[in-house]
């Protein structure tokens, strides 16, 4: 086993519940990571010797982003779908056929490549860990191997065969239902841990109440855990199924009644709601209040949802950036949320927080607190530590002063 020693650490974010804001702030600290594990925090002054040492010259280091919703195994592009919402074209879930189309066409190795540079692209804007769906493949042999691509690089992988309903069916809606929750669901788990509904009344492509009870039930019965896409175009019926399935989280809540939020609220210990505000600014749609939901007892989580059509952004400080200047977040409500909110989307414990025992999912901010997060919208300052790589960072960045010098031997 080998240990590196981080020191330079001018601000550690541990978010471990603990103190102002539950952030848990160590100045002038260390931390201790063998293998993937953390084995010690603490003041730099008392740390313990390890094999080697990565100096981050003065930063700060949070915990890694929990990105808990992404669409990233995806071929083609919808520029101009964009261009036509930023001029009045309202989004209705339609321009996801082009991307099945393109996705259908491209080979694996197309879109491993195309996979991989995403991966490499969030990992240098600070996230460690990422949820992947299906959902534009939309066949049993598609929507497999978008899973299998997507399991070499993250174990958070959801089935969404339940995205919208492909063209070939669109008269024979309930055959396609048969299909997701039959064939595709018995062909899809070894490679799935979560399933996931688009369930969306206002759009004809996606699912209804009916349909996504239907799928959420088969998808349980087949010991996948629960996902909803819910209340993302309008008042819907999304949140109150999730709360029902006891689903780990719902997402978009972007139009909510009193009694959605009430159901959150009362079921906050099980299902995350998670905010994707990244959307809402890509489709000129309004921001849920999540300081509300907060104060009314709810669980939330920020996540981007990168996605060729809703959203095509990977940052989640960007995320944060919004949810604090359009959510009503505080920096640290928004941090908290990307991490530990989000990791509880995810059902895990062992990340989203710094402390010994959990991963050593480390991200390092060019700044001297994790306030610029929100405050330097756009700059990339955040990004994840690789304790495997020469010189500490995955992003490569030339001007990366970060430095790891042998401390033992
Ligand atoms: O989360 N709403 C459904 N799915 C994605 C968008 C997918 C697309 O438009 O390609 C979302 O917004
Ligand atoms: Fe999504």
């Amino acid at each position: 086993m080998t240990s590196t020693l981080i020191t330079g650490i001018a601000e550690l974010v541990t978010c471990d519940g603990t103190g102002p804001d539950l952030l848990g702030i160590q100045p002038n600290a260390a931390v201790v990571v063998e293998d993937e594990g953390i084995v010690w925090i603490g003041a730099a002054t008392r740390a313990p010797a390890a094999d080697t040492a990565i100096d981050v010259g003065g930063r700060s280091i949070i915990p890694g982003f929990v990105d808990s919703h992404s669409h990233l195994v995806f071929a083609g592009d919808r520029g101009p779908e964009f261009a036509a919402r930023m001029t009045g074209q309202p989004y209705d879930g339609g321009g996801i056929g082009v991307t099945v189309a393109a996705t259908r066409a491209a080979s694996d190795d197309e879109l491993t490549r195309l996979l991989a540079a995403r991966i490499a692209e969030l990992r240098g804007l600070g996230t460690t860990t990422i949820e992947i769906k299906s959902g534009y493949g939309l066949t049993v042999a598609d929507e497999v191997r978008a899973l299998q691509i997507a399991g070499q690089f993250t174990t958070e992988t959801t089935l969404l065969g339940a995205h919208v309903v492909p063209t070939e069916y669109a008269a024979k809606r309930a055959a396609y239902v048969d299909l997701v929750t039959g064939p595709m669901l018995s062909a899809a788990a070894p490679y799935a841990r979560w399933i996931d509904v688009f369930c969306e009344p206002h759009s004809q492509h996606a699912f209804d109440a009916d349909e996504a009870r239907t799928v959420l039930a088969a998808g349980a019965a087949a010991g996948l855990g629960l996902r909803v896409h819910g209340n993302q175009l309008g008042r819907g019926p999304g949140v109150q199924l999730a709360v029902e399935f006891d689903a780990a989280s719902v997402d978009h809540c972007t139009y909510l009644d009193d009694a959605d939020v009430d159901a959150l609220a009362a079921a906050a210990d099980t299902t995350v709601a998670t905010l994707l505000p990244g959307v809402e600014f890509c489709t000129r749609s309004p921001y849920p209040d999540a300081a509300g939901l907060l104060a009314a007892g709810v669980s939330i989580g920020l996540a981007t949802d990168c996605n060729p059509g809703t959203c095509y952004s990977s940052s989640m400080p960007w995320v944060i950036s919004l949810a604090v200047r359009e959510m009503g977040l505080s920096p640290a409500q928004a941090l908290l949320a990307a991490t530990v909110g989000s990791a509880k989307s995810l059902r895990r414990t062992d990340i989203g927080r710094l402390v010994p025992g959990n991963r050593a999912d480390l991200t390092v901010l060019d700044a001297p607190s994790y306030l610029h997060l929100a405050y330097r919208p756009g700059v990339p300052i955040a990004r994840s530590l690789d304790l495997t790589a020469s010189g500490g960072t995955s992003a490569g960045r030339s001007a990366d002063p970060s430095r790891r010098t042998t401390a033992r031997g």
